[in-house]
């Protein structure tokens, strides 16, 4: 039986954070088992803004080599530079032609940096954003898009656009895709309590040494609740890290020490570092080992994108025919 094809895109925008890992890349790798995997370095997105060849360069052997340690089997998946398949842009102006401008101003994306008065870094890539990512994601005919949860409205977006340029063109020639959310991990929280995000300077870095690591869970603000007093763990972020990472007797263990008092956030932290540590060193690990080589990397970018160009360009073609284009 043909296996269902996920796809999901990650953009080269520095370190990954846990709320990268945990929101798309362990749930992503996870799919592989039972999927047909695609997973992309989105450089097309990043350069919206990263404008340094040499960070761009850099950042996208990271992710690649980020995927690659926490499991993504390049035998079995389809991992590639996205600007290496260059017909997702042409498919991305056809899109751009049935996409009315108040369906993206209503983005929230792009809403949010405009409130923010970021008005000089608002450049058209921005405001365009969902129409490269539909791109994205109708090139392959994708079934289901492991996404974070703030990419849901990018993913209904997606949907309406292929829907009406199926209804112009009568036909099917767009798959509608479906967003996969992963249930139990609602948003993560970062150190301050609010979504992790690289926009709010909250984030834990995946691959942070022990030593740094301890250090930033540290940080992470809790309430005033004073050590002594007992306290209710579902209302702490500490202990909604620590779900993520422990065994459920170690979460029941938690959750009554919560409970019972004299157990202060300190060492509630303590435990945290002691079971994500745990459980990042092996793939840390094993990023150190295999980021330097970018030969290797590049083989892994290069091959992934063969084999997506091979399912993409017969798309393109059903889409260029529907259109009037001529088909080569
Ligand atoms: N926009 C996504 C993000 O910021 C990344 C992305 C780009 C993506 N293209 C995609 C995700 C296609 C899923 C499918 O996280």
């Amino acid at each position: 039986m043909k296996r269902p094809r996920s796809l999901s895109g990650i953009k080269p925008t520095g370190e990954p954070h846990l709320g990268n890992y945990l929101g798309m890349i362990q749930p992503a790798i996870a799919l592989q088992d039972d999927h047909d995997a695609f997973y992309f370095v989105a450089d097309y997105h990043a350069l919206t803004s990263t404008f340094d060849r040499e960070e761009m360069r850099r950042h996208s052997y990271d992710i690649t080599a980020v995927f690659l340690a926490f499991g993504l089997d390049p035998s079995r998946s389809t991992f590639w530079r996205q600007s290496d398949v260059p017909e997702v842009c042409e498919l991305t102006w056809v899109l751009s032609c049935v996409t009315s401008m108040g369906l993206l101003e209503r983005a929230h994306a792009y809403k949010a940096a405009k409130d923010r008065g970021e008005e000089g870094a608002l450049n058209h890539g921005v405001f365009a954003y969902p129409v490269l990512m539909a791109a994205d994601i109708l090139l392959y005919d994708s079934d289901v898009v492991p996404v974070g949860k703030d990419q849901v409205q990018h993913i209904e977006m997606c949907r309406d656009m292929a829907q009406r340029l199926n209804h112009l063109y009568r036909a099917e020639v767009l798959k509608l895709p479906a967003a996969l959310v992963r249930e139990n991990v609602h948003t993560i929280v970062g150190t301050d309590g609010q979504k992790m995000s690289k926009s709010y300077n909250n984030t834990i870095p995946v691959f942070l040494p022990g030593k740094q690591l301890r250090k930033a869970l540290m940080a992470i603000v809790t309430d005033s609740t004073p050590m002594e007093a007992p306290k209710d763990p579902e209302k702490c972020t500490v202990f909604t890290l620590y779900k993520l990472f422990a065994t459920p007797p170690q979460v029941e263990e938690l959750a009554a020490n919560y409970r019972r008092g004299g157990f202060g956030y300190g060492h509630a932290k303590q435990a945290l570092f002691e079971v994500m540590d745990a459980h990042l060193a092996p793939f840390r690990d094993k990023y150190n080992a295999i980021r330097p080589d970018e030969g290797y990397l590049e083989d892994v970018l290069q091959d992934g994108a063969r084999r997506a160009r091979a399912v993409g360009r017969p798309v393109l073609d059903r889409l260029r025919e529907a259109v009037g284009f001529r088909v080569a």
